[in-house]
């Protein structure tokens, strides 16, 4: 696998943040990590809770940060997971709010890209702002 040098930082970024999952509950233990349209990087974790529903996606709490910080147009995002799994509906339904374009690089715990895929095709025919407008 060879990626560009900027990608490589985001993935090892997302690979150092895994250790911070808080899953006791599914053990499947995941982070992202996203990188912003002006070059900032936010990391992220899943992060269980005993009232199961109450959990909240890697890539979510990764976007969350960012936009809680100003940011509202993001890149790319790597996810890590044990084997390669993919993003949540939820989640592609968050990518798509702010960044239709941004790359997501799906990877597994040993570093092996699984899948380099855009949010559009994540998640096609996304409700988007434009659907409200009536
Ligand atoms: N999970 C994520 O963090 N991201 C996804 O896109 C898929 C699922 C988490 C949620 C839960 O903590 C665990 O993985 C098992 O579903």
């Amino acid at each position: 696998m060879t990626l560009p040098p900027e990608d490589r930082a985001l993935l090892e970024a997302a690979r150092q943040a895994r250790r911070f999952s808080y899953a006791p509950y599914s053990r499947y233990a995941v982070s992202a990590a996203v990188r912003t349209a002006s070059g900032r990087v936010f990391t992220g974790v899943n992060i269980e809770n005993a009232a199961y529903p109450n959990g909240v996606c890697a890539e979510r709490v990764a976007i969350f940060k960012a936009v809680s910080e100003g940011e509202r147009r993001f890149e790319t995002l790597v996810l890590v997971t044990e084997n390669g799994g993919t993003p949540c509906g939820a989640c592609r339904q968050v990518m798509a709010e702010f960044s239709l374009d941004m790359r997501v690089l799906i990877v597994d715990a040993q570093g092996r890209l699984h899948q380099e895929i855009t949010v559009r095709d994540l998640l096609p025919g996304a409700f988007t702002a434009d659907d409200l407008q009536t």
